[in-house]
């Protein structure tokens, strides 16, 4: 079968679902491509099966995500998986979204998966997982990733119709909320430790971190609070509002 992978990752979670689902599907002799939105791929025509997925932020996916789908998903009466990771599951909205998008596109919508993944967000009232917990939610998703990759080579997963209720209030509150998050990065700073590496300023997906005139990192109005920059800096010199934070990322 040809499997199409989509996603968007900010600090590897969601990365980790293909890269590891992808690796399965291949040892039972699957033809696997993998494609991270960011290098706005296109998806092959004989597309078998698309799988595509990204992390929760307020309750859905990204609006970046909902945003590629819209643009770029071609119509087909292919198969299709939608997936999300978040660091809890009740609002974890976000397959809904994708799934009623990928039906409207003439999609067969086999599943949504939502998994339970380590929180990259702990800015305010919400702690960071302990290494046990982290260690444990990988394992329960490898757990669950290899009961689809059964699934899926077995072929018992079976089309379903899916409700996907109160996706136009979900999609505008992505909305909202990647508008909110373009202020709410506006409080990323840089301290002393900065080598001025420029490795935030490569991977920000929005480009939105930049050298100033001044040589110094400079953070723009159209962040969408990934986190990438802050967990993946060598020197962990980004704060958010003057704080330090102690980084994750399974990038
Ligand atoms: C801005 C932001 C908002 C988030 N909001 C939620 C949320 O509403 N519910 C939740 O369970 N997790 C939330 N999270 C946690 C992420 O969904 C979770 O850690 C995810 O697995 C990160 O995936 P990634 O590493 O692929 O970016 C949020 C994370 C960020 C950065
Ligand atoms: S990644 Fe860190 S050290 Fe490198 S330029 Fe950015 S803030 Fe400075
Ligand atoms: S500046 Fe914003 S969009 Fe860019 S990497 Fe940092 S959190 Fe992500």
């Amino acid at each position: 079968m040809n499997i199409a992978m989509i996603y968007f990752s900010g600090t590897g979670n969601s990365k980790y679902i293909v890269d590891y689902l992808g690796n399965k599907l291949k040892e039972n002799n699957h033809n696997v491509k993998i494609y991270n939105i960011e290098q706005n791929p296109i998806i092959p025509i004989d597309t078998d099966l698309l799988v595509i997925g990204g992390p929760i932020y307020a309750g859905n996916v990204p609006e970046k995500l909902i945003r590629w789908v819209l643009r770029n998903v071609p119509e087909s009466s292919a198969n299709s998986i939608v997936y999300s990771t978040s660091a809890g599951l009740i609002n974890a909205h976000g397959v809904d979204s994708l799934a009623k998008k990928l039906s409207k596109k003439g999609y067969n919508v086999l599943a949504k998966e939502t998994y339970l993944m380590p929180r990259n967000f702990y800015f305010g009232k919400y702690p960071k997982n302990t290494k046990d917990e982290v260690d444990k939610m990988l394992e329960d998703v490898n757990k669950q990733l290899d009961e689809l990759v059964d699934k899926i080579c077995l072929d018992t997963l079976n089309s379903k119709e899916f409700e996907n209720k109160g996706v136009l209030g979900k999609d505008l509150l992505a909305e909202t909320f990647s508008v909110m998050s373009r202020f709410m990065g506006k409080s990323f700073s840089v301290d002393d430790n900065c080598i001025k590496c420029g490795i935030c300023v490569k991977n920000c997906p929005e480009n939105n971190i930049n050298f100033g005139k001044d040589k110094n990192i400079r953070f723009s109005n159209k962040c969408m609070l990934c986190c990438r920059c802050i967990h993946n800096c060598p020197k962990n010199a980004i704060n958010y509002k003057g704080k330090k934070y102690e980084q994750y990322s399974l990038l």
